[in-house]
């Protein structure tokens, strides 16, 4: 018996790298699962989850395009007749400084992750909205899971990254807007950061395969934290965020106060927020925060 027996998952962009990683485990825990992907890839994953005895249909579409998106939970739900669970992970890189940047770079990366993201929340939470109002009253609600991408880029900062990382930001920010709006009708959102190996990032040193031991960077390894924030085990997990990297997975803190003052009833002036200045910021520096993410292997 798998995990998601029973269950609907859409993984976007799942024809190589982490998605492609996330397909083929959802389905092997028992979803069917639907492939998106713009490349052709997503033809070969499909053949290769039902080579493997598991249920898949491909979807080539752009997930930045809103329409073709609703098209895509449209293939789900008229192929299998529900939809469970969505993994936002579709991506991609147009690495410039921000002087640098051109507009296509900008608009190129923050439509496909924020936009991409948002045009599969848009679709499916009208329907699973749609269906949990036309429930008896007192009756169950399906439990339904939004599992988003975020990255280190978009929780600390990433030079070059204005576009990818800004967007990466603002999902983190979409996951907890999307956990509040919609626990009510059964679905839980949450948000991954990965760090892994893939044709991102696969030239980079540190990220080649050991000759020995652990490869901790193989993909594979973050698709177990998504295939069980997508299961029953995970229901009351909920407007959070991870990173998620070979044998290792951090809950990211809630963006909290980390000081305060107070002028007490009157307007701060300039000199008066100088006077408070130490007060303000207590022990902690006042300059760029560190990049607070586990440490490089
Ligand atoms: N690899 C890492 O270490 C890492 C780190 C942080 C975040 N991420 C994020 O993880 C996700 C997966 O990245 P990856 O490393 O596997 O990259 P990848 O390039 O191997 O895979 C991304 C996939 O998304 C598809 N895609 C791109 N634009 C699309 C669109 N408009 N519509 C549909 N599909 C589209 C690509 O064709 C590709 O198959 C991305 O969101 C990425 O930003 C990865």
């Amino acid at each position: 018996m798998g995990a998601l027996d029973g269950k609907v998952a859409i993984v976007t962009g799942a024809g190589q790298g982490v998605g492609r990683c996330h397909a083929e485990l959802l389905a092997a825990e028992g979803a069917s699962v639907v492939v998106n992907d713009l490349a052709d890839s997503a033809l070969e994953v499909t053949a290769a989850i039902s080579a493997s005895g598991g249920t898949a249909i491909a979807h080539q579409s752009d997930i930045a395009n809103w329409d073709a998106t609703g098209g895509l939970i449209k293939a789900a739900l008229d192929t299998f007749g529900e939809l469970d669970i969505i993994v936002n992970n579709a991506g991609l890189l147009r690495d410039a400084m921000s002087f640098s940047m051109t507009e296509d770079q900008w608009d190129l990366v923050v439509d496909v992750h924020l936009k991409g993201h948002a045009a599969t929340a848009h679709h499916a939470s009208r329907y699973w909205r749609a269906t949990a109002k036309s429930l008896p009253e007192g009756a169950a609600l399906r439990p339904r899971r939004i599992i988003n991408t975020t990255s280190e880029s978009g929780l600390f900062g990433g030079p070059a990254q204005l576009n990818y990382g800004s967007a990466k930001g603002g999902i983190v920010t979409m996951t907890l807007i999307l956990a509040k709006e919609l626990g009510r009708y059964g679905v839980t959102a949450n948000c991954i950061a990965p760090r892994a190996r893939t044709q991102m990032n696969e030239s980079i040193d540190r990220f080649k395969k050991p000759e020995t031991g652990f490869d901790s960077y193989h993909p594979a390894h973050v698709s177990p934290m998504v295939a069980w924030l997508a299961s029953d085990a995970a229901s009351d997990v909920n407007g959070q965020t991870f990173i998620v990297t070979g044998d290792e997975i951090h809950r990211m803190a809630i963006p909290t106060v980390a000081g305060a003052i107070t002028a007490g009833d009157q307007p701060w002036t300039v000199d008066s927020i100088s006077a408070h200045k130490s007060q303000l910021f207590g022990s902690d520096s006042p300059t760029i925060p560190p990049w607070a993410g586990p440490p490089m292997r």
